[in-house]
């Protein structure tokens, strides 16, 4: 039988919901469009299997993950029904991960702590995968320990910096296990736009005077965001990635910048980059991005999750630098989309050690 990619997944909101249901499409459609990858590592996407997940939602907990996926506040779209996949919701420790404003959508459950390291064990799963509201920064904390307990790679969807960070990075080192992120660089998202028409701009000798990314949405991330004290490291986040293609500083403004609440999980993003090229002449370049956030985030973690355990079976320790270049916006190193992308196929071919 071939070999599994066993996941375990913190926070079954949208996010959860799109890879739970594109990994079922892809495994009954097989290779088809929408996918970068089809295999990677010997892993196809019918290889990956969510085998345990944590939320904290009464909503979800205590139900089997087919079911929960479509439980309110989701809202992103159903593109097929879900079997039932065996796998019940357990309640995760809360900490700080709902919010100011997510605490009136979001009934949490009145039971107890579920044991997640003994169910990342018993459930025999290969990686955590982190999917939590952003500003969940202890939550976030505890799951990379448990990660680490549970002797289990771990996978950070969200700017809680773990994977970019030295000292959490030296824990899974000397733990001998994987660690890639931090914060998904979604599959034709925001961030890769922009850092693609910065990067384009500079290489063709443009000098850009100014560029902002403003971003809206309806679901419960983009309601969560008007929290402006959680959003700290998700400005740097996105920041840091448009930033690192220009060799000097560009007057940046990057955010969240509403909740759209009919939208629902539609994002918007409007780009403006303002520059001069050959003789002082202004350029100005405008652009209107339209997704649906959650599959953006699926075509890409699709990827990192089998790259996580193609690190596994190399028995590759610590921060996996071009696979967190490649699907990650505030990864160890920052790296221009095509060289990330030439890495990351280096890496998950064997060629190159991280
Ligand atoms: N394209 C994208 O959608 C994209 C891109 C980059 C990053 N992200 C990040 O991924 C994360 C998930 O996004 P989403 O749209 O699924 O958000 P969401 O709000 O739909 O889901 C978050 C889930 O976490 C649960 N939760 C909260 N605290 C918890 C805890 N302590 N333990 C377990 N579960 C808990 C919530 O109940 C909810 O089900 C967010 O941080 C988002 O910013 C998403």
């Amino acid at each position: 039988m071939a070999k599994k990619v066993k996941v375990a997944i913190a926070g079954v909101g949208n996010c959860a919901s799109a890879l739970v249901q594109g990994l079922h499409y892809y495994s009954k459609k097989g290779p088809d469009e929408g996918l970068t990858y089809w295999d990677i590592g010997g892993y196809t996407p019918k290889d990956v299997q969510i085998v345990a997940a944590f939320d904290v939602n009464s909503m979800k907990v205590g139900k089997d993950l087919s079911k929960a996926i479509f439980q309110p506040p989701n809202n992103t779209v159903k593109i097929t029904d879900v079997p039932e996949m065996g796998v019940k919701v357990k309640k995760g420790p809360l900490h700080d991960g709902i919010g100011k404003y997510l605490k009136d959508v979001v009934p949490v459950s009145a039971q107890p702590d579920h044991d997640v390291v003994q169910e990342i064990k018993d459930t025999g799963a290969d990686m955590l995968v982190n999917y939590l509201p952003v500003g969940s920064t202890m939550a976030t904390a505890a799951y990379a320990e448990s990660a680490l307990k549970a002797g289990v790679a771990f996978v950070n969807a969200i700017p809680v910096f773990i994977a970019s960070d030295g000292k959490w990075a030296a824990k899974f080192t000397e733990a001998g296990l994987p660690v890639a992120g931090d914060d998904v660089m979604s599959q034709v998202g925001a961030t890769v736009l922009h850092k693609t028409l910065v990067k384009m701009a500079i290489d063709r000798g443009v000098k850009v005077d100014e560029t902002y990314q403003l971003n809206i949405g309806g679901d419960t991330d983009f309601l969560n965001m008007l929290e402006e004290t959680r959003l700290k490291d998700k400005r740097e986040s996105k920041t840091s990635a448009v930033r690192a293609m220009s060799p000097y500083e560009v007057p940046t403004r990057i955010g969240p910048s509403d909740y759209v609440p009919f939208l629902d999980n539609d994002k918007v993003c409007y780009i403006w980059l303002k520059g001069r090229y050959f003789g002082g002449s202004v350029v100005k370049i405008d652009v209107k991005l339209h997704v649906v956030d959650a599959y953006d985030s699926g075509g890409v973690m699709v990827d990192a999750i089998r790259g996580t355990k193609a690190a596994l079976d190399r028995g590759i320790a610590g921060q996996l630098e071009s696979l967190s270049a490649f699907c990650f916006k505030h990864p160890p190193v920052q790296m221009p989309y095509q060289a990330a992308k030439a890495a990351f196929e280096e890496f998950t071919s064997g060629k190159r050690g991280r």
